[in-house]
């Protein structure tokens, strides 16, 4: 029986299927562009493979085609009725999601994992920040992703991909110098790794490292193709280093070429939020953002993300609604937001209303009210953070300047001492 990478056993019984599917799992893990190739080959050759249509699928989505994904998610769904074993689980863990049974799909995925631990394309759903951990609502989601992947370790030894989820994780609830070994043995083993050169920048933003990290980032980008998954991305993640360092021209210039609506090309769930959220960060560094470019981010918003759902991306589609005075599209989101962190998304919702209004008072209650378990909104804290600078800003606009002062010192220790940790 022919197997895998990670010695799954796969029903084809073509090497040039095995190859291909071999190839297209790395770069669906690893964020390289023209993921779904690989499977289309691989499916075009033996149309019995059902993991490959799966594949197929989870590339498709990564790439933006939900019409296409759909399809090839039923291909695999009809290859495996009635079956049993890993292939049948395999698929039914990845159906649910596409049904948008979210909670049922994370349950089947630690079920699988269970049994099928090195089983990557089922088990990396649930990892990283955008996963269904991450996008789960569930209190305490940071410590349960770092559990999940802990879990998860032992099966994988030094793999590439496991040690930068796993690094992802620890950065996420503050474990930096682990994340930071762990992260820079994955990248040793895969240098072309976006999710590592991303998770490697997230680990040099929480230690407010942000010489050694927009260089590195750069020198990173100039290798990558601008069609990767993430390089709209990691471009948003050099703009705001750009704007800490007072670079404002190579934030615009960075935002313009790499990160907003109808130039980035990477997924509209980062188009959205990268874009409104760097505006944001500029306006509260005292930039004057023209009323054309919230207009844009809102429209885009708007077109895109129609109704509310996912919290992350409502909580960055309000923010684009109230600062472009769209009062029509935001009030959906302060009173009807029905995601997994809905009630969240409303006290964001309410505080960006209220800085509209110049009503600080308010601003700060409903951000406070927001900050009690931000985490829930899913998403990377270096993405959140712009609610805690958000308040620290509404108190400042007070006078109350030692209560914003204590808030950063509490929620961002590094950024308030200017602590840096050598590497
Ligand atoms: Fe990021």
């Amino acid at each position: 029986m022919l197997r895998d990478r990670y010695d799954n056993d796969l029903s084809t019984t073509s090497d040039a299927v095995r190859d291909h599917y071999i190839v297209g799992v790395d770069r669906v893990l690893s964020g390289a562009a023209d993921m779904a190739a690989p499977f289309e080959a691989a499916v075009a050759e033996d149309e019995g493979f059902a993991l490959g249509f799966v594949g197929l699928a989870r590339a498709l989505v990564l790439s933006g085609d939900m019409a296409a994904a759909k399809a090839a998610m039923g291909q695999a769904v009809a290859l495996t009725e009635g079956k049993s074993g890993r292939e049948a689980s395999h698929v039914n863990a990845m159906a649910l999601l596409f049904k948008g049974k979210a909670m049922e799909s994370l349950a089947a995925v630690r079920e699988h994992v269970q049994t099928w631990p090195r089983d990557v394309i089922i088990a990396q759903l649930a990892t990283s920040v955008f996963g269904l951990i991450g996008f789960s609502g569930q209190a305490a989601r940071e410590a349960s992703l770092l559990a999940y992947t802990e879990s998860l370790m032992p099966h994988y030894g030094d793999d590439w991909w496991m040690l930068s989820q796993h690094a992802f994780s620890m950065c996420e609830v503050g474990q930096l110098k682990a994340a930071g070994d762990m992260i820079d043995r994955s990248l040793a083993i895969k240098s072309d790794h976006a999710h590592a050169a991303h998770v490697r920048s997230h680990v040099f933003y929480e230690e407010g490292n942000l010489a050694d990290g927009i260089g590195y980032l750069e020198g990173w980008l100039a290798d990558y193709e601008r069609r990767g998954l993430m390089h709209g991305h990691l471009s948003w993640h050099v703009a705001l280093w750009a704007l800490e360092a007072g670079d404002v021209g190579k934030m615009w210039s960075t935002i313009d070429a790499d990160v907003k609506p109808d130039v980035a090309q990477g997924l509209p769930i980062n188009i959205l939020t990268d874009t409104a959220s760097i505006l944001y960060r500029a306006e509260l560094a005292g930039q004057d953002v023209p009323a054309e470019r919230w207009a844009h981010v809102s429209d885009y918003a708007a077109k895109v993300f129609p109704k509310v759902g996912n919290s992350f991306i409502d909580m960055h589609a309000a923010l684009a609604h109230a600062m472009a005075g769209r009062n029509d599209l935001l009030e959906a989101y302060m009173s009807d937001a029905k995601g997994f962190a809905g009630d969240v998304v409303q006290d964001c919702a309410s505080a960006f209303d209220a800085i509209v209004r110049q009503s600080w008072g308010e601003a700060t209650a409903a951000f406070s009210a927001a900050l009690k378990d931000d985490a829930r909104l899913g998403g990377s804290r270096a993405q959140r953070d712009l609610l805690e600078f958000g308040l620290v800003n509404v108190l400042l606009r007070q006078g109350k300047g030692e209560e914003a002062e204590r808030i950063i010192g509490m929620r961002r220790p590094l950024v308030a001492h200017g602590v840096h940790i050598a590497h």
